[in-house]
């Protein structure tokens, strides 16, 4: 188990910009997820992790160990690449053995050692086949016990489970996250779905066009987005912009586009947010905050007309039209008659649900 510090980290390819400014400190045994969109820099950050690319600027660290330079073999990292590279022409258990026997470990400890993985992995009985007699799933198992036999510091996984069905995705992520805590290894996860990144990591890093947009705990990161791209990248939420008129004590007053005035709280907002009567300032709401309101006036209320009505068994979502303004929001089912579209709907924005960003 290691620490993994990233200390103002650049790579460029040629001029091409790969990763920038990349200045982060990962716990011992933290399980962190690097997130964002295609071509993002994720995997570019986790291969020099890795060792398979040094940075062009910036240092690395291990512990208080350098390893900005250390070919990948020196690493002790376990990694499980995307398309998993197993190798076709040989069994599951050679698979396994694979990086002991690079590292001269005796037969009968390399056998024992393969064995005990296999069996944290759930492939006991499964040695003697060839991984194309396997299923994606049971090749994804391979490719992890592969990772963890040679019982690496840090466990680095780009994107493990993009080639499994749904169902097989949750088995998995609930497999890799029970192995993580089991052997409380340092994991770093690659993925651009937010919901995976979200129910695993103990904390997240959101990037963007090679830099990093947000570091935070999956609490932080949905409640307090820094910015408008962290914001609608993670869940859905109601974008709205508008301009403060007011500040009093902890409220602030924004004037929407359609007119309305909201209030909220000056301590849900993001260090780069500018909280002055006059400044223009884009607030995220989130849908399951807002709720059908019993009461005609009152703060935060907002009158609209129904767009689409959406029942779900559980939830009752509305899209519903505030001016120029589209609202969308999701409410537990209590029974209540549902609104067609085009009725006037009166919803509730609760003011210390409103998170200023810049
Ligand atoms: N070997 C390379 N040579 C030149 N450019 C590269 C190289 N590797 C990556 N890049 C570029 O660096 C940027 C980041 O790529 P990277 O592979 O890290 O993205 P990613 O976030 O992993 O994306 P994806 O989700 O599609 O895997 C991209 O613009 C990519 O084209
Ligand atoms: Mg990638």
């Amino acid at each position: 188990m290691s620490s993994v510090t990233l200390d103002h980290v650049h790579k460029r390819f040629g001029t091409a910009k790969g990763v920038e400014d990349v200045h982060i400190h990962i716990e011992s045994g933290e399980f962190f997820t690097f997130l964002g969109p295609s071509g993002c820099g994720k995997t570019t950050t986790l291969r020099m992790i890795a060792g398979f690319y040094y940075p062009t600027e910036g240092s690395i660290r291990f512990g208080s160990q350098e390893v900005t330079a250390v070919p990948p073999h020196k690493r002790n990292t376990g990694m499980v690449f995307q398309n998993y590279a197993l190798f076709p022409h040989m069994t599951v258990f050679e698979n396994i053995a694979f990086g002991l026997q690079v590292r001269r470990v005796a037969k009968g400890e390399a056998k024992e050692r393969v064995e005990r993985i296999m069996d944290l992995v759930r492939l006991t009985g499964y040695g003697e086949r060839r991984i194309d007699q396997l299923s994606g799933g049971q090749q994804q198992r391979v490719a992890l016990a592969r990772a963890l036999v040679i019982e690496p510091q840090i466990l680095l996984l780009d994107e493990p489970l993009s080639n499994l069905d749904a169902k097989l995705r949750e088995e998995t992520r609930f497999e890799i996250k029970r192995l993580q805590l089991e052997l409380g290894i340092t994991t770093i996860y690659v993925t651009h779905d937010q919901s995976e990144a979200m129910s695993m990591s103990d904390r997240i890093m959101v990037m963007q066009g090679g830099e990093v947009q947000q570091v935070g705990t999956p609490h932080e990161i949905y409640h307090f987005p820094v910015n408008r791209f962290v914001a609608s990248f993670i869940g859905e939420t109601n974008l709205w912009n508008g301009t403060i008129v007011g500040v009093e004590g902890d409220e602030v007053k924004v004037r929407t586009a359609s007119g309305q005035v909201l209030t909220g709280l000056r301590q849900n907002a993001s260090p780069k947010a500018r909280i002055a009567a006059g400044e223009s300032v884009l607030m995220s709401i989130r849908p399951e905050s807002i709720q059908e309101s019993l009461v005609t006036e009152g703060e935060n209320v907002v009158t609209g007309s129904v767009e689409m009505a959406e029942f779900t068994g559980a939830c009752v979502n509305y899209v519903t039209r505030v001016g120029e303004e589209s609202l969308r929001s999701m409410s537990i089912n209590l029974g209540r008659p549902i609104k067609q579209r085009g009725e006037t709907i009166r919803l509730q924005i609760p003011k210390e649900s409103i998170y200023f960003t810049e």
